[in-house]
Parts: structure tokens; C-alpha cells; sequence
């Protein structure tokens, strides 16, 4: 019950999460250090200005994290701490500070995989129309080879953009992330394109520096299963799964987007603007992709909406990840069933729905190379004696590891597993109430770090191979 020996074993973070130090060192400021001050956006007001003040104490978790075991460190780069303006000069401090990050995973024989784009952007760029702005598709292209070239000696894994579908849907359709616009549908599908058309330009950029790395981006994945067998509910799930699955690795993988979800958006007048450079890119890029990163949190149960469309009034509560509202479109809403187990904030813990979204992305496309570039227990963790017992997150890692042993041993092409978090982070919209983390951030004592009970348990999982799983029967 081994995992091969290539496999990695990795904890994520990102950096708006982690870092703090938002003006110091001649950073400059991103869209969600503006966003966060808006009252309202956030649990509580918390902001990530402070944040668990990664950019002082790195070298003292990456400690940790080697003592952990960690075999790789997937972490993301701030844009505007690289560069302030989004354009333009160089940050020689940001640059400074990730080669420390980097030379310090080095020193432990941590393997760095590097998000470029973990949703923090330049607030100038923003201000010019962010996402649906073209310009920003060149800036980011400009910004990702300052990192290849600055970076790529010591870094050969990159992940050009973090989940595409969230910052876009909460930025244009929930209004629940920086921009914070509103049901947008044009916008969204315009700012979606606009990002694979920077990460398809991006992968070119990086193949002709011939740095002999592997390139890819993460998305979150979450299946959709209808949550019974009539035709009415099945095609609720076919269409949701062409939505945010296909129109989310096609363009990637096949080069084209999934015909299904053009036609619904022409007659809609939702089609983004696509430039012939772009659909060129995109072609000539999708056999670069050297791999795909899923974000798997929890699959989503589907139903077909019946009659009128329903609408839904966005707050922050609605935008966390529960199920229970309708499709953009209208079209289908998500359920929360009896039968299915579900987390505090009300995801569905479901390592079924794992393997079973994993061998449908087999189906949709062969043997591509998938890393697990998150996943993870969102809870509130008992501190009994001052010892911090998660063993929830322990059953949900190790049911979840089970999961994608399972499907590897099927065939399903899988390459590493990063649990979500290394540490305690700021929530984007929970704050630091809801903890990932395999060690504690103490926010009442200086945030001092402690090992909780799931550090020591993952330490015997990466040590055995995963033999120590435990295992269903
Ligand atoms: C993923 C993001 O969507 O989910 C992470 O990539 C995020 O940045 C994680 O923290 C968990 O989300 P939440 O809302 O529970 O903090």
C-alpha cells in the first residue's frame, strides 16, 4: 500500500495568506489589500495586513515544515511584491525575499512548486479593469518570465494560476472577491478567458527558456453528481460539469473551448472576446502543459431547477462554499442531502466523490499528469491540556490519501498530494476562525507556532510511504 517513491508529498500555502508585511520592503499594494478594508467583505474585518507574518518567520516554518517531513512546498508569489505596479520596475527586496523562501526549502531538500497567481493583484491593474482588461493578460506574461528568469535555476514546478473559476465567479458573479462585481456573466466569461490566454502565453514563455521545468496550472475541482437518477437531474449534472469542469480544462488541455458551453454562450451574448493571438496561443500551448493541479475540497450535488429561475441575493455567508444556491444561469441549483456528511461550514466530506472525479477526468482527458495542489479539513481544532487534537483533519487526510491511492492503482496518472494548509492562515472570508493547518498559529500569544496532532500523524504517513494509511477494508 505503498506510494511510489516519485510520488510528493506537500502542504500549500499563499502568500496574501501567510506573508503580512503588505507595505513593507517596497511592496505594493494588491486588489484584496484594498478589498478586505471594505466593511462587510470579510469574517469579521480580519485582513491579511498582518496575517501570520510569514515574510519574519519564514525560516522558522520552513523548519518546521522539514521537520514535518515535507517532501515539497507548494507556496504562491505575491505580484506586487515582485512587481509594485503590476508593471514596470522590479522589486529587488520581493525578489530577495522568495530566493530566501526558496533557498531555504533547498537547504532542507524541500522540493518548491510555486503558484504565480494565488488571487492577489496588482491594485493598479485592478484599478485599469483587472481580468477583463487585456492588458493585464501581457503584464502577467511580462511578471511570470521576471520569475522563471529570476527563479527557474531552483524552482522546475510552476502553477501559473490558482483556481480561475473562484476569483473570477466571487469577482464577477458573487461579488464576493475583489473586483466585487455582481452578476456579470459577459465579464466573468471574458476575465476567464483573458487568464487562460495569460497562462497559454506564459507556458510558451517558459518553454523557450528551455529551463527544463514542468508547467501547469490548479483548479479547483469539484464534481458534480446528480443527487438522483432522473433525466432531469442527470442532465443538471452534465451541463453543471461542462461549466466547471470542461470550460476550465479544455481550453488548456484540448487548445478549444467545449462547444456545449460556446453555443449557450452566443445565444446568450456572454461570448468573451477572443482574440486570433490568443486562440493561437492557447493551440500551441496545450501540448506544453506538463501537468494539471485539482483543489479538491468537496464534490457538489446537483438538481435540475424546475419553473421560474430562482435568484439569489449575495452576501458573503452564500459565497463560503456550501451548497444551496442556484447556478448563474439559472439552470440547476446545489443541494445539501441527508445522506451525505458535511463539515461545520457545510462541505461535504466526500472521498468517494474523489475517486469518482478522479476517474472522470480519465475519461475526459486520458493520462494527463494531475498533482492534488490542495486539500483539506476546514474546522475549529479542540485544544484539550493546550495540546491541539485535530483529529477530524487526521480521518479526512487519510481518507482522502486512500482516495487517490485508489485511483493510481486504477491508472489515474497522480503525481503528488499537497494537503491545504501547511500552517494556520487567514481564511479569505473566514478569517482565522476556520483552521487548515498541520501547525497552530496561537493569535492571543504573539503568534506562536505549536505542532498539532496531525503534524506528527502526517510525519508517519510521509516516513511509511502512505503504508500506514488507514486503509477501508
Ligand atoms: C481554495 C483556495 O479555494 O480554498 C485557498 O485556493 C483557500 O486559498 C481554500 O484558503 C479554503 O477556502 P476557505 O474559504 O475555507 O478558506
Amino acid at each position: 500500500m505503498k506510494f511510489s517513491n516519485d510520488f510528493l508529498f506537500g502542504a500549500a500555502t499563499a502568500a496574501y495568506q501567510i506573508e503580512g508585511a503588505i507595505d513593507i520592503d517596497g511592496k505594493g499594494l494588491s486588489n484584496w489589500d484594498e478589498f478586505v478594508k471594505i466593511p462587510g467583505k470579510t469574517f469579521e474585518g480580519t485582513t491579511g495586513d498582518v496575517a501570520i507574518d510569514h515574510y519574519h518567520r519564514f525560516k522558522e516554518d520552513i523548519k518546521l515544515m522539514a521537520e514535518m517531513g515535507l517532501e515539497s512546498y507548494r507556496f504562491s508569489i505575491s505580484w506586487p511584491r515582485v512587481i509594485p505596479n503590476g508593471v514596470g520596475e522590479v522589486n529587488q527586496k520581493g525578489i530577495d525575499f522568495y530566493n530566501a523562501v526558496i533557498d531555504e526549502c533547498l537547504k532542507y531538500g524541500i522540493v518548491p512548486f510555486v503558484t504565480l497567481y494565488h488571487w492577489d493583484l496588482p491594485l493598479p491593474l485592478e484599478r485599469k479593469g483587472g481580468w477583463v482588461n487585456k492588458e493585464t493578460i501581457d503584464a502577467f506574461v511580462n511578471y511570470a518570465s521576471v520569475c522563471f528568469n529570476a527563479f527557474g535555476d531552483r524552482v522546475k514546478h510552476f502553477i501559473t494560476f490558482n483556481e480561475t473559476v473562484v476569483f473570477c465567479g466571487h469577482g464577477y458573479l458573487a461579488g464576493a472577491h475583489p473586483p466585487g462585481i455582481k452578476d456579470e456573466p459577459k465579464q466573468y466569461f471574458q476575465a476567464t478567458h483573458n487568464v487562460f490566454s495569460a497562462h497559454a502565453k506564459a507556458v510558451l514563455a517558459y518553454k523557450e527558456l528551455r529551463q527544463f521545468g514542468d508547467i501547469g496550472l490548479s483548479h479547483v475541482f469539484s464534481p458534480a453528481f446528480s443527487v438522483d437518477d432522473s433525466a432531469e437531474n442527470r442532465w443538471a449534472e452534465q451541463h453543471a460539469n461542462q461549466f466547471g469542469i470542461n470550460w476550465y480544462y479544455d481550453p488548456i488541455l484540448k487548445g478549444h473551448y467545449p462547444e456545449y458551453v460556446t453555443e449557450i454562450l452566443e445565444k446568450n451574448g456572454w461570448m468573451p472576446e477572443i482574440l486570433e493571438d490568443e486562440k493561437q496561443a492557447l493551440i500551441k500551448a496545450a501540448p506544453l502543459n506538463d501537468f494539471i493541479g485539482l483543489n479538491y475540497y468537496q464534490p457538489v450535488r446537483v438538481e435540475k431547477i424546475l419553473g421560474e429561475a430562482e435568484s439569489v441575493e449575495h452576501s458573503r455567508q452564500n459565497s463560503t462554499g456550501a451548497p444551496g444556491n442556484p447556478s448563474f444561469d439559472g439552470a440547476y441549483r446545489t443541494v445539501a442531502m441527508a445522506d451525505k456528511r458535511y463539515t461545520k461550514w457545510g462541505w461535504e466530506i466526500s472521498p468517494e466523490g474523489f475517486v469518482d472525479g478522479l476517474r472522470l477526468l480519465k475519461e475526459y482527458y486520458g493520462d494527463v499528469t494531475m498533482y492534488i495542489t490542495e486539500n483539506g479539513l476546514g474546522d475549529e481544532d479542540p485544544i484539550i491540556e493546550g495540546e491541539i487534537c485535530d483529529i477530524p483533519r487526521i480521518n479526512f487526510i487519510n481518507d482522502h490519501l486512500c482516495a487517490v491511492k485508489k485511483a493510481i492503482d486504477e491508472g489515474v496518472n497522480v503525481k503528488g498530494y499537497y494537503a491545504w494548509s501547511a500552517i494556520d492562515l487567514l481564511s479569505w472570508l473566514n478569517g482565522y476562525k476556520k483552521q487548515y493547518g498541520f501547525i497552530y498559529v496561537d493569535h492571543n500569544n504573539n503568534l506562536e507556532r505549536k505542532k498539532k496532532s496531525s503534524f506528527h500523524w502526517y510525519k508517519d504517513v510521509i516516513d511509511s510511504r502512505g503504508e500506514n494509511l488507514n486503509y477501508p477494508a
